[in-house]
């Protein structure tokens, strides 16, 4: 079974609506021939005003957070049907960010990954070791409960995709080896396995996050495991359009 890869940039708290329509502008010609899905996760904000630069083009605009709620008292917090009015199709959930400086919790990144996945969205979701747990042994460990919580109760698991991000390779220039992703991918895939079926281990798309770049790209993207990139840094720039096209 094959799988489109699917390269998704998360510009996190970054860029402004001239900034970022100036980013868009020069990316769509750059990656007009992808053989990928692309996608720009934006703040919130910035939906509206990306999603209008983007018309037209291959490149997809996402979100980066939704609240479980329909709707209510949440003060600040977006949900998934105001995402939907303004075309979003794909969010991003429990960011290691998230995770570290907002209390997001497995539970919680359960909840959302439900409420995405009920108004028709693709969940992102994101799991990963600290870097005392990779050096400890329990990378596997953290994995599964990430997996087991994380996703708990989802019909059609192949309906969200999941993005592995170690935490030590975020924003630090210390990409995972090839071989490191790789095996931490196949692992996954392996979980998504037992926790469901094994043809949704087969059919689920799974990206590598973290200092991924123009660079490294092509042999992360070699990978049998690895169907994509979730891009930080280098989703704010036109390097984005070398990591789209790592296989021209
Ligand atoms: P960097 O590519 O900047 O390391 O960030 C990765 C990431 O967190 C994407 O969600």
């Amino acid at each position: 079974m094959s799988r489109k890869p699917f390269i998704a940039g998360n510009w996190k708290m970054n860029m402004t609506v001239a900034s970022g329509e100036k980013l868009i502008n020069e990316l769509k010609p750059l990656v007009k021939d992808a053989n990928c899905d692309v996608c720009l996760c934006v703040p919130a904000i910035l939906i509206p005003a990306m999603k209008k630069a983007a018309e037209g083009s291959n490149v997809e605009i996402g979100a980066e957070n939704v609240h479980w709620a329909e709707k209510g008292a949440y003060t600040g917090e977006i949900s998934a049907d105001m995402l939907k009015d303004y075309g979003v199709k794909y969010v991003i959930i429990g960011h290691s960010e998230r995770r570290q400086y907002f209390g997001e919790t497995d539970e919680t990144v359960n909840k959302r990954t439900h409420a995405a996945l009920n108004a028709g969205l693709t969940p992102i979701v994101c799991v990963g070791e600290l870097l005392e747990e990779r050096e400890s042994g329990k990378t596997n460990e953290v994995l599964d409960r990430q997996l087991k919580v994380g996703l708990n109760g989802i019909a059609d698991v192949t309906k969200a995709v999941i993005a592995y991000e170690p935490v030590w390779a975020i924003g630090t220039g210390k990409t995972a080896t090839d071989e490191q992703a790789q095996e931490t991918i196949a692992y996954i895939r392996k979980k998504i396995g037992e926790l469901f079926c094994p043809e949704c281990a087969e059919k689920i798309i799974i990206q590598y996050g973290g200092s991924m770049n123009a660079a490294n790209c092509k042999g992360l993207m070699a990978q049998p495991d690895i169907d994509g990139g979730l891009i930080g840094g280098a989703s704010l720039k036109t390097d984005f359009a070398t990591i789209v096209n790592y296989d021209k």
